[in-house]
């Protein structure tokens, strides 16, 4: 039994890539978004994976019964469809227990502002950083880095509070939660990481291989568009 457990161990400990040491996360402000190929993550809906890893395509399905969507125009919510193309995620391990979560689609991560909104940034920045726990029944959490309530001093007339950590939330109207409005108990803070079903890898090849699928998906004309092109 000892044995088994030091040749896990050892196994665990074997740098996978050489070109990049596990434990060193990317650098600030770099993106996550094409780390090497590495073997695939197989049907794990789980957590930490090695550093640098290619990234997990998840869908996060909240126990609310939505599907967390990244859209191009900056906007989070959920959706109630099984297959949606901006359900479609990519999860990357930046840092120890700390994930990126980025719109197959859009292109955009999930973010959190300091005022507790959702929002899909174009860019990869601190407030991209999500901080992923597991629950109970495969249930998983994930918590701004960068922001939360802090516990008010000892000593102020007000009860000292606890520090409370703001998580990603999706309400019953499939809505996202201010974040100081969140706690770890709510179902609407609960997601289950679901790998792609057959109709979802259809999307991505067709996303990939299909420009007019694309720019049907990523620019729907505007009026204005249209008066542009009409003239
Ligand atoms: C989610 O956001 C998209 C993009 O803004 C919108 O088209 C859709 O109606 C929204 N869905 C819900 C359930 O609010």
């Amino acid at each position: 039994m000892v044995i088994i457990w030091i040749l896990l161990l050892s196994l665990l400990q074997e740098p996978w890539f050489p070109g990049r040491a596990a434990g060193v996360p990317e650098a600030a402000g770099a993106s996550p978004s094409h780390p090497r190929p590495r073997r695939d993550a197989g049907g794990r809906g789980g957590v930490y994976e090695h550093l640098g890893g290619a990234p997990r395509r998840r869908k996060l399905y909240c126990a609310t019964k939505y599907h967390l969507q990244i859209h191009p125009n900056g906007k989070i919510n959920g959706t109630l469809e099984k297959n949606s193309v901006f359900s479609i995620l990519e999860i990357t391990a930046v840092d120890v227990g700390i994930v990126a979560i980025k719109g197959l689609f859009s292109g955009r991560y999930l973010a959190m502002n300091k005022r507790g909104r959702l929002y899909a940034s174009e860019n990869y920045n601190a407030e991209c950083e999500f901080v992923e726990r597991i629950h109970e029944l495969g249930y998983n959490t994930y918590a701004s880095r960068l922001y939360r309530t802090v516990p008010n001093r000892a000593g102020t007339k007000r009860k000292a509070s606890a520090e409370r950590l703001w998580y990603v939330s999706i309400n019953g109207k499939g809505r996202p939660r201010r974040g100081f409005k969140t706690r770890r108990t709510q179902i609407s803070s609960l997601f289950l990481p679901r790998v792609l079903d057959n109709k979802d890898h259809e999307m991505v090849r067709l996303f990939h291989t299909n420009v007019k699928y694309r720019e049907s998906l990523l620019k729907p004309p505007s009026k204005n568009q249209r008066r542009r092109r009409g003239r």
